[in-house]
């Protein structure tokens, strides 16, 4: 459980190393194995990435606890629709020694207020199945049935 003093907050270009570390952490906990060199490699993208809000959460000690972390997506503009941009989720990731203190739904949370507050429509994600809970409980719905995509790895 994470001691009081926890703060969720924008991340910031010295977070870049914390984030590329806790993404590590939850390849790991996925069986990926990681390449040499792979720390560097995300946190150079990460840096880069203009287009990504990420929010992370971090102990009094300046321990990363966790990260939710998403890129933003502009429309093309459009006669019929009023411009709008949109996030998709690529990682919300708790240290499993901080679950369940409501970590997870701390950072969803302020990735909403930052969408309601910067003119983004809609937050997308894929959910793990035992994220599903959270997502609802914050306000997640399934997409409608017109979503559609096509992957390389299905022909
Ligand atoms: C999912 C996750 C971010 C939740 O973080 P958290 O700080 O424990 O979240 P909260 O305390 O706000 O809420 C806990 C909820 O997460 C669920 N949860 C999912 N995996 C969990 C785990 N391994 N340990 C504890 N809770 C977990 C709990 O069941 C609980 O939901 P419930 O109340 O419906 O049972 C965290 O468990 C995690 O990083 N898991 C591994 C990565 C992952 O699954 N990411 C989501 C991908 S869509």
């Amino acid at each position: 459980m994470p001691a009081g003093g926890t703060v969720i907050r924008l991340a910031e270009p010295r977070d870049a190393l914390a984030c590329a570390a806790l993404t590590i952490q939850d390849d790991r906990e996925c069986g990926a194995s990681i390449e040499p060199g792979f720390l560097d490699r995300y946190a150079q993208a990460w840096l880069a990435d203009q287009d990504r809000v990420t929010f992370v959460a971090v102990a009094a000690d300046g321990r990363p606890l966790g990260l939710v972390t998403a890129a933003v997506v502009t429309k093309l503009p459009s006669s019929r629709r009023p411009r709008s941009r949109w996030l998709h989720v690529s990682l919300l990731f708790v240290t499993p020694d901080a679950r369940g203190a409501g970590l997870g739904t701390q950072l969803i949370e302020a990735l909403r207020q930052w969408a309601a507050a910067h003119d983004v429509s809609r937050i997308q994600l894929h959910a793990a199945p035992q994220a599903r809970g959270l997502y609802e409980r914050a306000g997640f719905t399934a997409p409608s049935a017109g979503l559609m995509e096509w992957r390389t790895d299905t022909t």
